[in-house]
Order: structure tokens, then sequence, then C-alpha cells
């Protein structure tokens, strides 16, 4: 069994029946009267280092009952974990039903403070559930003269000693190490983020983490260690604060400054695409201890110039190693040259254990491919060398080793300049991404669906490198703003995404400039500015996906005003209400639509949002003024790409299915747009895509509300060129960039996960989860699963900022099941199609509640049934629910 087929077996196991007994929607979550879980501040869970002078609160609710919602709340802030008032905010009773984006209203917050919160609710009977546990949060440093050190630059180790009357009773250390750092400290590391900070635009804005290191102090004399790696800085620099505070309150804090120590380390060389060469014969051991003989080398650190950028808290979660991956498989190709096969294409890097005499010198090379004589193939990294040394230190002992300041995509590591013949756990495999929550479970009764839901779980997960990466393993990895655009929706669907899209939404504000302009890339490395316009799109974009899956208002209120600059620059250039230039407008596509096309459905579709952003914040004559601009934008649209003559809007899938799915097509084109779509899809290619990345993001969509979502299965099912299948049956076990199969040094990464974007069609056409159409942050459900063709059953769960969602369906002869899970404070329409089946009937749970065409038995949370259009229509409140539909 192949690697990817274990893995999609396993999650099979773990979500078979009952349907939603899996992933966190179990009982034990939701048994219990009325009570709050889950709290957490600025999308966090008791989060260090929270720079935001009003932040929000978070929580979702249990309930034992159906239709239950919380109707209002008490939350109070307190400087004590014990205290039953808040000395900070006593919120009071509140009314109100929103369990998020509960923004702070209590006394203002100081720097490097703990705070404890903990609320109670009210349910619809206004009987209130016990205080929840105490969560809590930590302030970063809230004003620049908090720091007070200096910028310093190091060799490679930087250390400084210092001796403490007494054990801290608390203890805070933020540090902003550029490129990358390893903090250490009295020999211990600290923390586990590796690549760490988060890349930013380094002249605008620099991270720093936050690190409760009360509990690695001591009396007496102790040692900060630092580590420094080049990373995107390509350079050394170290801004660093340590706050520690005794039994008396006393304040000790100690500074990057230059009276620290440096001298160079292990490591020889360091750059993200090249690789690490670590030389253990260099390491000092003890540097990061007290009673360290300083040798020779060691010297004053010297002040550097400041990376220019404000200092602001790495508020989401960190790149750690998320997991370690036995290899498969150990071949020998060639003399002394043995490959390792983890079955999985990822990013990161290898673990190495070995023993043998000093100064061996080991190369370890990564690719995604390999060629057919077993050797590895690295043609398509480009300049990217990627390729690791570890020199022994041969002390007889085993070596464990892994590199700190690099990573790379790779499936195959070579290994050169082993002392004897490796063994098959020599090397690990080490996963390394932003370790964010994974938040979706899909799963579905044809094989292919899963292994394409693990193209795209791969393929998301590791290009999240604290910005959405374009592939992990050439000499790119960069925020390319159209991938990240395209894959975003997605994305929320499979992990928690709030906080990492909320630090890169103030990436790309970093780098607008005077005119409202942005770039292609962000950080802005590669490609052009201004944005192509299908890239620039990614910051609108984001920004209304961040309030439809989470109601982030707040977020539209801060940024309103730089995506309005935004949308005005796009008009400044736009001829005639259409926007003509575009650099890759769909990008990939076998058969390409013209780009000032693409261009001009995302100045539409930008200039939409923003009229309804502006609506959301009431703008209201602003949003009236942006909606007149949509409807110029439309009319040229219209009069410039539909052709009378072929009645379409272009011979490609793209042209047709962008103007469909945001409605630029009126009643007029419509019609004809969508038969050559059907067309250009059935007949001409044997439902088969030929779009690229914008096209592939809308036509599925695009298929479900025209009624044909078995096409869309049809074309999702293909497993010859160009299809999903065709890359699987090809071996991979990431997304490819393109969706021929390449392999030479041409453009073909293996793993991009830009043609993933259609994973939220699984969710919200398979699964049938859709946030209802006036609604946001699945508040209000349409449950309206897509039981295409002979897919006999699908489920899918979400655990979204509102609680837990989910919806299993199966069918079977006669019957259809379905159960759904819809979080308190929710309510849903669900559907339940009913095919060719007569005399309908209807149970929950065994009890009928629905035969004769009426609405039977009234239970709990069942607010209506109806009949209609094909389906059962039935109007729930939450709740776990249990149908089967039968009939004759
Ligand atoms: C990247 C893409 C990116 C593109 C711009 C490529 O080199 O890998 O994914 O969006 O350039 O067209």
């Amino acid at each position: 069994m192949s690697a990817i087929s274990a893995v999609v077996m396993l999650a099979l196991f773990l979500t078979s029946s009952p349907l939603l007994a899996q992933t966190s929607l179990s009982a034990a979550s939701l048994k219990g009267a009325l009570a709050p879980y889950d709290l957490r501040v600025e999308y966090l869970t008791n989060p260090l280092g929270v720079d935001t002078p009003q932040p929000r609160f978070f929580w979702k609710n249990r309930h034992s009952e159906r239709g239950q919602s919380q109707t209002a709340f008490e939350l109070i802030v307190s400087s004590s974990p014990s205290a039953d008032t808040g000395d900070l905010w006593e919120s009071g009773k509140m009314s109100g039903d929103s369990s998020i984006q509960i923004v702070y209203g209590g006394k203002p917050l100081a720097s490097n403070r703990t705070y404890y919160w903990k609320l109670r609710i009210y349910d619809s009977e206004d009987k209130a559930s016990p205080w929840s546990e105490v969560a809590r949060f930590d302030t970063g440093l809230l004003s620049p003269s908090d720091w007070k050190g200096q910028w310093i630059g190091s060799d490679g180790l930087l250390r400084r000693e210092f001796t403490l009357p007494e054990e801290p009773r608390r203890a805070r250390a933020y540090i902003a190490g550029l490129g990358y750092y390893e903090l250490h400290l009295n020999g211990r590391r600290v923390g586990n983020h590796v690549l760490d900070p988060g890349w930013t635009d380094y002249k605008k804005r620099v991270l720093y983490a936050t690190y409760d290191v009360t509990r690695l102090l001591r009396q007496g004399k102790n040692v900060i260690g630092v580590m420094l790696g080049q990373g995107w800085y390509k350079s050394r620099a170290l801004m660093f604060e340590l706050y520690i505070e005794d039994a008396s309150g006393k304040v000790t804090e100690i500074h990057s400054d230059t009276s620290w120590q440096t001298a160079p380390g292990p490591i020889l060389e360091d750059s993200i695409y090249n690789g690490e060469t670590y030389d253990a014969r260099l390491e000092q051991p003890g540097w990061d201890r007290p009673d360290f003989a300083a040798a020779a080398g060691w010297h004053q650190a010297s002040a550097v110039e400041a990376p220019g950028g404000v200092l602001s808290s790495q508020m989401m979660p960190a790149i750690q190693v998320i997991e370690t991956i036995v290899p498969l498989t150990m071949t020998n190709p060639a003399p002394g040259v043995y490959v390792f096969d983890l079955g999985q294409n990822l990013s990161g890097w290898a673990q190495l254990r070995v023993s043998g005499p000093a100064g061996t010198d080991i190369r370890l090379r990564f690719s995604e491919l390999l060629y057919d004589n077993g050797l590895i193939n690295q043609e398509n990294l480009r300049s990217a060398r990627a390729e690791d040394h570890y020199i022994l230190r041969g002390d007889g002992a085993t070596e464990v080793w892994e590199p700190r300041f690099t990573y790379h995509g790779f499936r195959y590591i070579e290994v050169t300049g082993f002392p004897g013949t490796p063994r098959l756990d020599s090397l690990r495999g080490r996963v390394v991404h932003t370790a964010v929550s994974p938040a979706g479970n899909f799963s579905a009764s044809t094989q292919i669906l899963n292994d394409i839901q693990h193209l795209i779980l791969w393929g998301q997960k590791t290009n999240l490198h604290s910005i959405p990466t374009d592939c992990c393993q050439r000499d790119e990895r960069m925020g390319w703003m159209g991938d990240a655009q395209v894959t975003a929706e997605e994305a929320m669907m499979n992990y928690d995404m709030a906080a990492f899209y909320t630090n890169f939404l103030r990436n790309i504000r970093d780098e607008q400039a005077a005119d409202g302009s942005i770039t292609d890339t962000v950080p802005h490395i590669w490609g052009q500015r201004p944005a192509d316009p299908a890239w620039g799109t990614a910051y609108p974009l984001i920004a209304w996906y961040m309030y439809q899956n989470y109601g982030d208002r707040r977020l539209i209120e801060d940024y309103y005003d730089s995506l309005k600059k935004y949308v005005e620059f796009l008009r400044s250039k736009a001829e005639n209400g259409l926007l003509k230039y575009s650099y890759y407008g769909d990008w990939v596509a076998i058969e390409k639509c013209p780009g000032s096309l693409v261009s001009t459905f995302y100045y539409y579709y930008d200039t939409k949002v923003l009229a309804d952003m502006a609506r959301l914040i009431n703008k209201t004559a602003e949003a009236q003024a942006y909606d007149k601009l949509a409807g110029d934008i439309k009319a040229a649209f219209n009069r410039e790409f539909f052709d009378p003559k072929t009645r379409s809007y272009g011979p490609t899938q793209t042209a047709n299915a962008l103007p469909l799915f945001i409605g630029l097509a009126t009643d007029k084109e419509r019609g004809p747009a969508w038969s050559e779509l059907f067309n250009d899809l059935v007949y001409e290619h044997d439902s088969h895509l030929t779009t690229g990345i914008i096209g592939t993001k809308y036509i599925l969509d695009v298929l479900t509300s025209t009624g044909n979502s078995d096409l869309a299965y049809d074309i999702l099912t293909r497993t010859d060129f160009p299809s999903y299948g065709y890359m699987l049956k090809n071996g991979a076990t990431t997304l490819w960039e393109i969706w021929q199969k390449r392999e030479g040094p041409s453009m073909n990464s293996h793993n991009h996960p830009m043609l993933g974007s259609i994973g939220a069609w699984f969710y919200r056409a398979l699964a049938g989860i859709n946030i209802a159409p006036d609604s946001v942050a699945y508040k209000k459900l349409v449950i309206k699963p897509q039981m295409v063709r002979d897919l006999t059953h699908a489920s899918g769960s979400l655990s979204t900022i509102n609680g837990e969602v989910g919806c299993a369906w199966s069918k079977g002869d006669r019957h259809v099941k379905l159960e759904a899970v819809i979080p308190v404070g929710s309510e849903a329409l669900i559907y339940i199609p009913v095919f060719k089946l007569r005399n309908l009937q209807l149970t929950e749970g065994g009890t009928m509640v629905f035969a004769d065409n009426q609405f039977k038995t009234s239970l709990p949370g069942i607010k209506s049934i109806e009949a209609k259009g094909g389906n059962l229509i039935i109007q729930v409140g939450s709740g776990r629910y249990a149908f089967k539909l039968t009939g004759e």
C-alpha cells in the first residue's frame, strides 16, 4: 500500500460511522447544560504578547438541549487568576447572541502584564451557565519606549550572563532575531518555534515573539544564548528584552546591547534555498550555560543598523516541526549514494542519526523527483541547491542533527559521504510549517475525492510558512498573491486561518504605496508593482473572506480606507470601465482567456466587495457610489467581451465561467455563455478542465449553482490528462503547479497549492455546508449536499468560529440518511433531495416527523419541514440531528 492510501485509509477508518462521531463533534464536547468553551483572545488560545489596545474575546457555546442560543453574557477581566471581580473590566450582563469579536471595554491595558478572564452566559430561558474556566492573555510591549535594547550583530552565537539575587516570580522574554533565531536560557532551548520570526518586509515591520521564561531562570548566575541565522534578511541582527519580576514586584530588565559576547558557531553556511552546513567540531559545549570559559574568538557584539520596521508582536501560530516521518524505503542507486523515500512530498528537513570519524562530511540533497535510475532529480528546483552538510564531531557517540535555518520541499533525500552504510532509521523526515490547527474534515465514498483532498491538505499546509507561499522547494517560496487569493477559502475550511491571514493582510498593507498600488508578492521580492489585478485582489478578497468566515468586522473598519485606495488605484488605471493590464491572468491554463477579461472581472469583484464593506460599516453613500461603479464596469465588460456573433465570452472555459460566477452576465448573456461553457466542458473536453488557477477557482461553483454538480463530479473523477486524477496516477502526493507532467528544468513545481482552490467545493457542495447568504461566520447555515451520480456518502465537519458544524449523508436503495450538527446559537435550513421517491416519510432519531406530505410531530429544535423543488427542507435550530428519508 502506498503511503498516501495508507493515510487515506486511516482517515477513513477514523471518520467511519456513526457518521459524525469523529472530530470534535463527539458527544463529549456537547454534554452538560450550557457552557462556554474554547476561549480565545484575538483568535488565539491564552496568547502571549497581545499588542492590540482593545483585544477581542471569542468563545464557543455548548448546550445539551437543541434549539438553544446565548441571550446574554457576562465577562470579567482581572489582574488575578482567582478573582471573582474584574478589576480591569466587568462587562455586566450584556444581552446579545454573539460569542465572537467581543471587544474589550475596560481600563487601559499595560505593557508586559498577564490578565485573566472568564465569563458566563445566559441561555434562551435566561438561565446562567456556571463560570467558564479562567483563560488568560499577556500583553506585549505596547510602546516603542518599552524596547530599551539596541540592535546588535552576531557572528553566529550571542551570549549574555547576568546574576539574579532570587528566583523570579514572573519573567518574559521578547525577541526579534533576524533573519532567524534560536533562543536558549541556561542551556535549555526556549519554546518550539522554528524559522522564527515570521517573514515581513523588515523595513516596514519586524515581528517579535514573547516567551514565558519564569521557570528557566534561577537565583545566581544565568545565561541567555542566541543563535542567529540569515533567513530572508540575509544578515544577522538581534533585538531582545527580558523583563524579570521578583516577589516584591521589583523589575530587572536585560536587553541586547554591545555588552553581549559573540563568536562564530558551528553553522558555516545557512541559506533558505541552498541549505545549511554545520560543522559539529566547531560546537562550543556550554556556551549557553553559566561558567562557560569563553575561548578565543569571543568578543563584544557591535551595534548594527536597525532593520527599519516597527516592532510588532507575532500574533499567529509560529512555524514548528509538526510531525516526523519515517522513510518508506532506502535504495542504493550508485556506489556510496543512498536515496531515502519519505512517501510524501513535504516542507521541512531531515534529521540525521550517525556516528563516525570526526570531520566526516555527510551531504544531504533534497528532491521532489527521481530519475528512472533511482537518482534524485533536482532539475525543477532551478537555482536552489537544497543541500545540507553535517560534519561529524566524531566523539564515538551517536550524533543527532537537523538544520535550523533552512528548509526544503522534498520527498526524497540523497545521502552521500555517510560513514559505512546508513540504515532506514538513519534519517527521519521533519514536516515543518506554520502550526495552524486543522479545522475541517472531509471524506467521501469515492476514493479519488479523498485522494484529491490529501493532495490539497498537504499542498496547503506545507505552503504555510508565516505567509502563504507559492511553493516550498525551488528558488521562490514567495507570497504570490494570486496563489494566496485562490486558496484562501479552501484554507479557511481546512485550517484555522484567522490569525494567519490577519497577519498577512497587515503585510499587504505594509506594501501599499501612496498611489494605492500593491505588489504581486508580499513581502515584495519577486513580481511587479502594481500587482496583476488577479494577484492584487488578494487584498480585498482575503479581507472579505475574513469577514465572511470569522465575522471580522473590525478588520473591515480598520482596512477600509486602504482597500478603497486600492480600488481607486484600479479605477485610475481603467479605460472606459475596462482594466486591461494583466501579466499572468488565468495562469497555467491550458486554453488561456484574455488577461484583460480576467483583470476586468477582478476590477468588478473588488469594487462590489468594497461596496459591501462600505455598507457593512454604514458608509451608505460610498456603498452606493461603488455599486454604481460596479454597474458601469459590468456594462463595459459585456460590451467588450461578449461576442454577439459567437454568442459567448470567448472559446475558453474561464472566459464564460467568470461572468457566470459573479453575475456579470445579464439575462441576455447568461444562457448563451452557459451553453458555450457546457459544450466546451462536455463535448469538446469530455469533462476535463482547461482552466488555469483563476477559472479553476470558480468553475465548480458555477456548475453547482446551475444544477450541474454531476458534471463537476465527472471532472473531479477523471484520471486522464488534464485532471487531478492524472496527477495522482503519476504519483503526486501534493498538488502540481501545472496540469502537465513535467520533470525537467522548466517551471514545474510538484507542490503548489493553487489548484487546490476546489477544496472549498468539497465542503460546500458534497458535504453541503454553506453559510447562508444573509449571514456570516456560520451563524445561519444552509446544509444542501449534492448527492451526485454514484457517490453513496460524503461527510464534512468544520470547526468554525461559532462552533462545530457537520453534515454526513448516505444514500441507498429508497432511502437517504443525513446527520447534521448545528452549533449553539446557529440555525440551519437542511435540504434532503427526494430523488424519485414518492410517499415520503422522514424520521429524526427514529421518530416520524414528516409523512403524508405534512410536518407531523414537532421535536425539539425542528421548526418546520416542507417538500419543495425536489427537496425536503427542514428548518432547525442548534443541536445534533439524524434524519432518515424513505419512500417508494
Ligand atoms: C509562481 C506562481 C506565481 C507566478 C506568477 C510563479 O513563478 O510560482 O505560483 O503566481 O509565478 O505568475
